[in-house]
């Protein structure tokens, strides 16, 4: 799957976005032809409309894309990629119509609505290419939609084909495009390198579990990404009821936006060390599986009573995160798709982040906005600490009751980052229902916001 623009403008056809209102003063200004074939058309300036316009030979001239109203643009992300399927195969370059703060953000989205997973089973592609248009920085674009697509590839690959070992070659994959370092620790070897609960949360399942290390760039402020690699949740011993297991191969989300996030920074040269730590592991059934009562000891120390073997995503990422602390980088983010509370709180548009650092919120919302990808502020609430602390442990990993799910479990990682700046994405991953540029399956969330928001955030 490759996002990729029209290389030359020469044979591209001239394209108009209009707007519902913009249409009518438009239409005034064309040869009476082109109003009667217009209206003829239907084409009313709706957003997903398409239209060619032939010239007096019968060969198209022109096309018009609808820019719908404000109202309508509101409700959705990507207001070109609509019409740009619908549009006949061949090349376009806008014309008139869109505006130049939207040039970047309609560009991305009209290459995301190339994307098809099309592993399995061939997909007829998008056959209308966009020439970038003036202004905008193509190589960026392409590189956040490579990234994104990479990132909903790992998600919508079922779990026996993405399970720990296939997780670790993606990995490997993208780290060699890069010029990446990466080192993997498997199995018993976590135990030998204190990464003691990646290993428990792990070992029931045939393929093994690890933790992922991925380090690129030798100068400029340090980010490291932490991202959930459970590459399928049955839940364990407490497991999940089939309605709930059923799209669990999406537990690796956290993951798969952490690498597409990677990608964009390294395939933009961003000036920033950058380390990616992924536990990557199945929550699996067995004789060997984890046991609700049992108490682990983190690579921190700090004891976690296991009150339910399905919270295993902070168990894992707590070890990692522990790991990425022990190195002080400049920031620290992780990634996952790790409640269920969070998906009932602010649904699955809208990734829910956790930062308590002013400089972060700011710089975040700000690049959020202009990236096409909402974020929204959760709050780590000191006050509900107590709801993680068991009495027996230092940790309880499932609090009872399930009050503020996703906060809980922000404030459980929360306690393994001491040295660092950190925020928490307890994202979804998933696109429920078809909609332009986002087909239903796997999506990367917050990933574009970060990537925008870096500059700011890193800045010395
Ligand atoms: N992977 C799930 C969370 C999840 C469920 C995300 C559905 C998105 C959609 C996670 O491992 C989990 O099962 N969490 C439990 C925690 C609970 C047992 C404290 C949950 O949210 O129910
Ligand atoms: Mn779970
Ligand atoms: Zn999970």
């Amino acid at each position: 799957m490759s996002a990729e623009f029209a290389t030359s403008s020469a044979n591209a056809l001239p394209l108009h976005v209009l707007s519902e209102t913009a249409l009518e003063g438009w239409l005034a200004d064309q040869p009476g032809a082109v109003q009667a074939w217009v209206k003829a058309s239907g084409f009313a300036g709706g957003l997903g409309q398409a239209l060619v316009v032939p010239g007096a030979e019968g060969a198209p001239v022109m096309a018009l894309a609808g820019y719908g109203s404000e109202a309508a643009r509101r409700r959705s992300r990507f207001h070109l990629a609509a019409a740009a399927a619908k549009l006949p195969a061949g090349d376009y370059r806008i014309e008139s119509g869109l505006p130049e703060d939207q040039a970047a953000t309609e560009a991305l989205g009209w290459l995301l609505a190339g994307y098809r997973f099309d592993r399995y089973r061939e997909q007829s592609p998008l056959t209308a290419r966009l020439v970038a248009p003036e202004g905008v920085d193509a190589e960026q674009i392409t590189a956040l939609a490579t990234g994104e697509m990479l990132t909903r590839d790992l998600i919508n690959t079922p779990a026996s084909d993405m399970g720990p070992p296939d997780l670790e070659a993606a990995a490997r994959k993208l780290a060699e495009r890069h010029g990446a370092q990466i080192e993997v620790t498997t199995g018993d070897a976590l135990l030998e390198n204190n990464l003691p609960m990646i290993h428990t949360v792990g070992r029931a399942a045939d393929r093994v579990p690890r933790l992922i290390d991925m380090a690129w760039g030798e100068a400029g402020p340090k980010l490291t990404l932490v991202g959930k690699g459970v590459c399928f949740d049955t839940g364990g011993l407490n497991l999940k009821p089939g309605a709930s297991m059923a799209l669990m191969k999406k537990d690796m989300g956290g993951a798969a936006a952490v690498l597409g996030l990677a990608h964009m920074i390294m395939a933009t040269g961003m000036e920033v060390q950058l380390r990616v730590l992924i536990p990557a592991v199945e929550n699996s059934v067995s004789g060997n599986a984890f046991r609700p009562g049992d108490i682990l000891t983190s690579r921190k120390g700090l004891t976690v009573e296991i009150n339910n073997t399905d919270a295993e995503g902070r168990l894992v990422l707590a070890d990692a995160l522990a790991l990425a602390d022990e190195d002080k980088p400049d920031q620290i983010i992780s990634m996952a798709t790790l409640t269920g509370a969070a998906r009932v709180a602010v649904g699955p548009d809208l990734a829910p982040y956790y930062s308590d650092d002013a400089a972060f919120v700011s710089a975040l919302e700000s690049a959020a906005a202009g990236s096409a990808d909402p974020v929204w502020r959760m709050p780590f609430h000191d006050a509900y600490e107590a709801l993680i602390e068991p009495g027996i442990a230092d940790l309880d990993n499932a609090p009872k009751g399930g009050f503020a799910g996703s906060i809980t479990a922000a404030l459980f990682l929360r306690r393994f980052v001491t040295d660092s700046k950190y925020a928490h994405f307890d994202i979804y991953g998933w696109q429920p229902a078809d909609a332009p540029a986002r087909p239903k399956g796997g999506t990367g969330q917050g990933t574009r916001a970060i990537y925008a928001a870096l500059p700011a955030l890193l800045k010395p």
